[in-house]
């Protein structure tokens, strides 16, 4: 659906985007991340050729988007990080200007309107001025405007920062829904872990403007150094058993305190269960345990060395 081919973007002296080389496939929901300046915007911004690279090439279904910008402008809806609406018109005369804009009239028109308000959950508040909304409201109606010429490739650049949580869940469900009953193809771009995770079968990790890292979670954290967290609740354990814990082979990091033995286990080399066992071998009684598989959050800290939030 998308391929990148050796893009790069510099503003002067500034590389923005860096060579960066990405294959999309149709229907995946595909998740790219990156802290704050790594370029995300800047590529999403060359897809839908707002900028045009400094080299490299884009292809959108197969075509160059070089060659065939109209064609292609014409399968894609971009969801921008700032929102473009116009305050003063309603969420339905919005949807309608923007549609026409795509060259949709007349009962064509009215009809995609009603479908887009139903898909955003606005159908009640269709005639109140954008002006008068949430951020959140209003996103869901810049998300509608990129819906109107039922694109194939949905593109959001973070859509869900600063956002009530209630329309954060509707744009997850929203794009879930389009992926499945749709087979949208969907670029998700976001700081947050736990909606890429949630989304994503795969993830393009970006930092500044250079791919370093590509692949399904699985894959990401295989090629990572990232290991699982294991804690365990004790009831009864000698000092000397307590301190043979650190030797437990494919642990590191061991923490004790309040009767919980806390451990990160590198699952390439130990079982989780292997390494439990190897506790209780020690003559230690446990109560409970607690496995933490590592996250996209840690991968991405592991890999960048700074955490997405910051
Ligand atoms: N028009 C421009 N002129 C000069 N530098 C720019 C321009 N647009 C973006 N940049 C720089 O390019 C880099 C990438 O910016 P970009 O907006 O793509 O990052 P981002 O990953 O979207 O960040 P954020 O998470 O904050 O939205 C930043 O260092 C930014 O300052
Ligand atoms: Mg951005």
């Amino acid at each position: 659906m998308l391929e990148l081919m050796n893009i790069t973007k510099k503003y002067g002296d500034f590389t923005a985007v860096n060579n960066l080389s990405l294959n999309i496939d149709d229907g995946e929901v595909f998740g790219l991340l990156g802290p704050n300046g790594a370029g995300k915007s800047t590529i999403v911004s060359m897809i839908s050729t707002v900028i045009s690279p400094t080299s490299g090439e884009i292809k959108v279904d197969n075509k160059l988007l070089r060659e065939e910008p109209i064609q292609i402008k014409k399968v894609m809806g971009i969801v921008p990080q700032d929102i473009a609406l116009y305050d003063t018109l309603s969420a339905k005369d919005n949807l309608e200007f923007f549609g026409c804009l795509y060259g949709l009239k007349g009962k064509k028109l009215k009809e995609r309107v009603s479908e887009i308000l139903k898909i955003i959950e606005l159908e009640d508040r269709k005639n109140q001025t954008v002006g008068e909304f949430s951020g959140g409201m209003k996103r869901r109606v810049n998300i509608g405007v990129a819906l109107m010429n039922n694109p194939k490739l949905l593109i959001l650049d973070e859509p869900t920062v600063g956002i009530d949580p209630q329309s954060r869940n509707h744009i997850l469900e929203t794009v879930k829904k389009l992926n499945k009953e749709r087979g949208m193809t969907v670029i998700y771009t976001s700081h947050y872990m736990e909606e890429v995770e949630y989304l994503c079968k795969r993830v393009a990790i970006v930092d500044h403007g250079k791919l370093i890292a590509l692949g399904t979670k699985e894959e990401l954290k295989k090629n990572s150094q990232s290991k699982d967290k294991l804690t365990v609740t004790y009831t009864k354990a000698s000092k000397e058993a307590l301190e043979k814990v650190k030797n437990v082979a494919g642990t590191e990091k061991v923490r004790i305190s309040n009767n919980q033995i806390s451990l990160l286990v590198d699952q390439r080399k130990r079982n989780i269960i292997n390494v439990v066992e190897d506790i209780r071998n020690l003559g230690i009684n446990l109560s409970s345990f607690k496995y933490e598989e590592v996250n996209l959050e840690s991968i991405f800290l592991q890999i960048t060395g700074k955490s997405l939030r910051d």
